[in-house]
């Protein structure tokens, strides 16, 4: 029994110290000193032993439960100190690494643009107002007096959402006339800016997704002279002292009369080339005297309200604050491009 306990000791306490996790250590506890342990069993087999053996051998095994124990505490220590270490190390953050760069972008041309177009109309008194791109037929064409069999319906020029043509991606910012009007009284100065959508092809000055700003006033006799001299002004605070504009009359189902208003061509000054088409005059903005109808679909009394709205197509407005030729760099998204900005 003396060799069996010898031997038992031996191999118990060189598995315990070389146990390396606290869950192999735990089962080695069980393992020997358990209730169905490898010593217990030992010990149980005392009561075979004469009178004599029995205190030796009782002193031996109680000695090398003392060992097994003392070696488990001492490797638990051992262990744990181990895995808080290794966890330190991992968890380490070293401050004297060279931090990385933050990537901080630049402001898009367009939101330049927008911002400053926004600073000039808050100066003016004007409120800016948010519309939805998702809209209703009803208000992208109907309350904007545009008729059943208008071209710009069709669904070879408009993306419409569903089969009855009732929601579409707005193809400009005017339902925001309608909107604003029925929800603000007069006097209003409303300015609108966002995305609109067309199924036009790409190309150097046409894109499906592009940008407008819609300027309405509302008020008692407001006259065609307001609107040109705030157009004016307008491409003056937008271009510099000596900005030419030209007015020409034009068509719009939701004005009357109505006009577009040209800029001199930045790139050419009037001589005409690439960026003009040579015509020397860029396009800005369609605009005119709001239709009574639409005051009256809107709840607003013409007898007593007039006013104007024009729409600006804000791709060109950029393209000739930045003096960019071509449209596409605005949404290629070419960082080299993006960059010029900073
Ligand atoms: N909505 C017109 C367009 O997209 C522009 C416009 C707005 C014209 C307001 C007159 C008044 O072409």
């Amino acid at each position: 029994m003396k060799s069996q306990l010898s031997k038992l000791g031996e191999i118990a306490l060189s598995e315990i110290m070389g146990a390396d996790t606290p869950e192999l250590l735990e089962s080695l506890r069980v393992k020997y000193l358990g209730k169905k342990g490898e010593l217990t069993a030992i010990l149980r087999q005392m009561s075979g032993l004469s009178a004599e053996e029995r205190p030796i051998i009782g002193t031996l095994a109680n000695n090398l439960r003392e060992k097994i124990e003392a070696a488990i505490e001492e490797n638990r220590a051992a262990i744990n100190a181990a895995v808080l270490q290794k966890k330190l190390r991992s968890e380490a953050l070293d401050v004297t690494m060279p931090a990385t760069e933050p990537i901080i972008g630049v402001r898009h041309p367009m939101s330049i643009v927008v911002d400053e177009i926004k600073d000039i109309f808050i100066g003016m008194g004007f409120r800016i107002y948010d519309g939805p791109e998702i809209e209703m037929s009803t208000y992208n064409f109907d309350r904007l007096n545009t008729p059943a069999t208008h071209p710009a319906r069709e669904w070879t020029d408009t993306f419409y959402l569903d089969n009855e043509s009732k929601t579409l991606l707005r193809t400009h910012t005017s339902p925001m006339q309608a909107r604003v009007m029925e929800t603000v009284s007069p006097p209003i100065r409303a300015a609108v800016f966002g995305r609109c959508y067309r199924k036009d092809e790409v190309d150097a000055t046409h894109s499906p997704m592009f940008h407008q700003m819609e300027g309405l006033v509302i008020d008692e006799g407001i006259t065609f002279a307001d609107l040109k001299t705030l157009l004016h002004d307008m491409a003056v605070a937008m271009y510099g002292e000596n900005t030419a504009t030209r007015f020409r009359p034009h068509h719009f189902p939701f004005t009357e009369p109505s006009c577009e208003m040209d800029v001199l061509c930045h790139e050419c000054g009037g001589k005409g080339c690439r960026v003009c088409k040579g015509e020397g005059w860029i396009e800005l903005l369609g605009a005119g005297v709001c239709n009574p109808r639409i005051l009256e679909m809107s709840g607003i009394d013409p007898e007593k309200y007039s006013g104007w709205a024009f729409g600006m197509g804000l791709e060109r407005a950029a393209m000739r604050r930045f003096k960019i030729s071509d449209l596409r760099l605005m949404f290629d998204n070419d960082i080299r491009f993006l960059e010029m900005f900073k």
